[in-house]
């Protein structure tokens, strides 16, 4: 089994933030989860976290072990650290990566694990990832002698002609257990910054005779690591195309893939067309041929097929087949809609269940109620759901017709086939096939 040790202890200072640098989010995952999603889909399922202290308290929610690094060292001692909280395993493998490089892909680490598994045992002491990043750059400069890899020197340390090789370390590697616990008790911090490099355990390897194996990235966003607020926008940009591409590879049509903002973890059907400034988020789940947008925001959505949401907000509710939605609809708190009921214009939804057919069609709030079938909603009715202390439920049978700009004081109910008049403000029960109107809304004569 291979393991993994992640290094995010370092202080992130360029992040000029309060929280830790791996916790900043991008596409709506910290930075963090995306390099540990990729491990795991890579197969590697024991993972320990290098962590300082404000990160310490955070960690448990990924999932992983946390091991504290008191003092940023450097990436060497990181690793140390990390070794000591390891239970030493013959013939084991471990993969080092860095926190904070959330565009690295699990084909990156399978094919970096890989290469060092195919070496012929004790050939080989590590494989690590190597790349050519845009000059200028701090990256660590890969040094070979001939086609093999002699050393990495960082930036800071590097002689003019060091500076100028283009082949650099992206900062991941797959080691030989002994052979690393044995190079991390070797390293010295006799350079520019101070600090024990991990980077050092190349030059000792194949000093010892020990093969070092290059793997090459062939695209540097890959690699790169994230320091600033800047870098952090670009990595999202680049992660919010991918996941676009993903869907549109699997049937979605997206109009404006800069202006529809995605995250993982979401299922989007085909034949979906989504239209620009459009947010889908939180595990929303989309059915086919559906339409979402423009101006749409989703998140913990799930939608049935052939659903609309033009310039509305969905959070947190379930939504049936052939539903339409909006311009300028608001749901929240766990509604649910079942199939072809019509929300329009203006129009507030919260903690409700609406059944098949429910029209709710202009300027409506409707809150803590349940209506039943082909109920049709006048313009302007208000659920008065709050008596200042409580939230009270109001429940509206099938077939009634609740006139224009009626206000249901609940606790209230309205019984199936029953009709308000415009205007009415009911404050009691409403029978079965009853006509109401007025303020307080009363029985009208009978037809
Ligand atoms: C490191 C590599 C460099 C490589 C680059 C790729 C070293 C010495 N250099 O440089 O060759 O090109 O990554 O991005 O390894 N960290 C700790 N504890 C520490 C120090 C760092 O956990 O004491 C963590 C940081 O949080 C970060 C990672 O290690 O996630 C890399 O550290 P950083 O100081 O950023 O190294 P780089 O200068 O980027
Ligand atoms: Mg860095």
């Amino acid at each position: 089994m291979i393991r993994a040790i992640v290094l995010a202890a370092g202080k992130g200072t360029r992040m000029k933030s309060a929280r830790s640098k791996v916790l900043h989010e991008l596409c709506g995952r910290p930075m963090l989860w995306y390099v540990l999603h990729a491990l795991r889909e890579a197969g590697v399922s024991e993972i320990v976290v290098v962590v300082n202290e404000e990160l310490a308290s955070e960690i448990d929610g990924f999932g992983v072990a946390g091991v504290l690094q008191a003092q940023q060292l450097g990436t060497g001692h990181a690793v140390k650290v990390a070794l000591e909280a390891l239970q030493p395993r013959a013939g084991g493998r471990i993969v080092v990566a860095c926190g904070d490089m959330p565009l690295v892909t699990q084909e990156l680490f399978a094919g970096t694990i890989g290469s060092l598994q195919a070496a012929r045992e004790d050939a080989a002491a590590m494989a690590l990832v190597t790349v050519s990043m845009p000059l200028p750059s701090n990256f660590g400069r890969i040094v070979r002698r001939g086609s093999r890899v002699e050393r990495i020197v960082e930036a800071r340390d590097a002689t003019p002609g060091e500076l100028a090789i283009d082949e650099m370390n992206a900062g991941i590697y797959a080691f030989d257990e002994s052979a690393l616990r044995d190079a991390v008790e070797h390293l010295r911090n006799d350079n520019a910054q101070g600090e024990y490099y991990l980077t050092d355990t190349v030059a000792y390897f194949a000093n010892a005779g020990k093969g070092v194996l290059p793997v090459r990235a062939t695209d540097h966003l890959h690699a790169l690591g994230i320091n600033d607020r800047v870098e952090l926008a670009l990595a999202r940009k680049e992660l919010n195309a991918r996941l676009c591409a993903r869907h549109m590879r699997d049937g979605v049509t997206i109009v404006d893939p800069d202006t529809t903002y995605l995250e993982p973890e979401l299922a989007i059907g085909a034949d979906t067309v989504i239209y620009p400034n459009t947010t889908i988020s939180r595990l929303s789940e989309i059915g086919i041929g559906c339409t979402i947008g423009p101006n749409a925001r989703l998140s913990n959505a799930k939608l049935g097929e052939r659903v609309t949401v033009r310039e509305s907000v969905v959070l947190d509710s379930t939504v049936g087949d052939g539903v339409r939605i909006g311009p300028f609809a608001h749901l929240r708190g766990e509604t649910q809609l079942s199939d072809d009921v019509h929300v329009g214009n203006f129009v507030e939804i919260k903690k409700s269940r609406l059944a098949r057919r429910v029209k709710v069609s202009h300027l409506s709030y409707v809150g803590d109620a349940t209506i039943g079938e082909r109920t049709n909603v006048g313009a302007g009715t208000i659920t008065c759901n709050f008596d200042g202390e409580r939230k009270n439920a109001t429940t509206i049978g099938s077939d009634v017709s609740i006139g224009s700009n009626t206000s249901l004081v609940a606790p209230v109910s309205v019984g199936d086939g029953a009709l308000t008049g415009a205007g009415s403000v009911v404050t009691r029960d409403v029978l079965a096939g009853e006509r109401v109107a007025g303020n307080p809304a009363r029985p009208l004569p009978k037809k």
